[in-house]
């Protein structure tokens, strides 16, 4: 199949800008999952469209930094303008001359005839609609990173059936598990009483396809990485800050549903337990900075502080603290090198879409054969569960005995379930999912015509 241009829409773009003089910019990678596992796809002709992270409000700033963008396949949205394209774009523009006999309405600049438009996460679940009532024969898919919730949770939303019924005007929708477009599908049936198949939700005859596709990584972006002098020059630089200490690793966004909290009270559980490891054990944990404006994320990170401060006093030394928590994220090839000498990987979202941090830590651990304590309710626990040791991040107990398993693990042991995870790792791309994605898209569209 030849692969159709893909238009690819999500709140933020795949980098942040920050303006560096009146008509200069610099780019950052933007924080989260969505934007990593994306940036792997190589194989597609892409165009990227959504908000630049920063309100500019100059028409120069605009221009420049729409320049700037499209040198890395990015079309800006700027938000403050939403208001100008509904008054000057939509009611003026469209509307009045079409009530008024004047003309056809303007073509979309970006989308051209045969493009596929794929809709990202939770921030545009009204997207479909608006681009099937501009254009019915528009290929148009929405996948979901996050988990979809169960309908009793999902139903206490007061806009719960526009976002539904504008999700279902999608041709192809996509969740990372089963238990997620399982809860969708109830969602649906249970609040607009639509019918459920076996192949997604029937509304009036029109068919929507909801189907499962478990993203994955880049994987040889990851090995090849751990591979480079200069991250080898880390890991030994690491390993000598370090001291010889096992090190476990966090890597999130710092985040409420990451469950950092909990990962720090089961970790002082075990220094209290196991008085023989203090001293010999770290943990090190990066919190990449997220929705700094909004105060929950404030509160969780004076809690965080606050417990690493209390762990640390109880079980630290003069020469070493067991805890090293860093508001911030780090650069590209020293994550590669922490993950590479990490021993165990500790992943104890409360809830997560996928988690592609445990892909990449496995990506990156054929050396050592690291061990990953993953929660059950992360999505990724239902594709590298056969290989971790599964956790219920509730339960501190549990988590404390995970790390003491996962530290006295015989090398045979850890050998046989990083080979496990490391063979699901390299086998599931992001360019596979998104091929998978596309031809069922593009499966779907066709039968739909021929329907017709
Ligand atoms: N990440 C990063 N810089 C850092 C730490 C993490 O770019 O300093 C990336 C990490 O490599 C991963 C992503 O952030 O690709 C986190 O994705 P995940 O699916 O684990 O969680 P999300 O943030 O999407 O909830
Ligand atoms: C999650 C969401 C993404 C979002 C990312 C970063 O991965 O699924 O849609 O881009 O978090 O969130 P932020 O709000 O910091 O951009």
């Amino acid at each position: 199949m030849t692969r159709p241009r893909l238009l690819v829409v999500s709140m933020s773009l795949p980098v942040t800008a920050k303006r560096t003089g009146d008509e200069s910019w610099s780019f950052t990678m933007s924080p989260g999952g969505l934007v990593s596992a994306l940036l792997g796809l190589k194989e597609f002709e892409t165009k990227w469209i959504g908000w630049p992270g920063v309100d500019v409000h100059d028409a120069v700033g605009k221009e420049t930094l729409s320049i700037a963008l499209a040198e890395k396949g990015c079309i800006p949205v700027f938000l403050e303008e939403v208001c100008d394209q509904y008054y000057n774009g939509y009611c003026n523009n469209i509307l009045w001359p079409i009530f008024h006999y004047l003309g056809t309405p303007p073509e979309y600049q970006h989308y051209q005839e045969g493009d596929v438009v794929w809709c990202h996460d939770y921030h545009v679940m009204l997207l479909p609609q608006y681009l099937k009532e501009y254009n019915s024969k528009m290929k148009v898919g929405w996948f979901l990173h996050t988990p979809f919730p169960s309908s009793e949770m999902y139903k206490t939303l007061p806009s719960r059936s526009d976002l539904l019924h504008s999700v279902l005007t999608a041709d192809l929708v996509g969740f990372h598990t089963y238990d997620f477009a399982r809860h969708f599908v109830n969602a649906c049936t249970s609040i607009l009483g639509v019918e459920a198949t076996s192949e997604g939700v029937v509304d009036q005859g029109k068919v929507t396809r909801v189907a499962v596709f478990p993203i994955g990584i880049e994987p040889e972006r990851f090995i090849n990485t751990s591979e480079l002098t200069e991250v080898i020059q880390y890991m030994k630089q690491f390993k000598n800050d370090f001291g010889g200490r096992k090190l476990i690793l966090g890597v999130d966004r710092l985040d409420m549903v990451k469950g950092i909290p909990q990962k720090y009270q089961a970790f002082e559980k075990f220094l209290e337990e196991n008085e023989d490891w203090r001293g010999k054990v770290m943990l090190l944990q990066i919190a990449v900075p997220t929705r700094n404006g909004i105060g929950e994320y404030q509160k969780i990170k004076d809690q965080c502080h606050g417990l690493v401060g209390r762990i640390n006093g109880r079980f630290g030394s003069i020469s070493a603290v067991p805890i090293i928590h860093l508001d911030c994220a780090i650069d590209f090839n020293q994550l590669c090198a922490l993950y590479a000498i990490t021993d165990v990987l500790l992943v104890t979202s409360l809830r997560d879409g996928m988690n592609l941090v445990s892909s990449e830590f496995v990506a990156c651990q054929n050396a050592e054969k690291g061990v990953l304590i993953l929660s059950e309710f992360a999505g990724a626990g239902q594709s590298l569960g056969a290989g971790a040791l599964l956790v219920n991040p509730w339960n501190l107990k549990e988590v404390s005995t995970a790390i003491g398993e996962a530290l006295n693990m015989s090398p045979k042991e850890k050998e046989r379930k990083h080979k496990i995870n490391f063979q699901y790792v390299k086998t599931h791309s992001t360019q596979q999912w998104a091929d998978d994605f596309m031809n069922k898209l593009n499966e779907t569209t066709t039968n739909g015509e021929l329907r017709n």
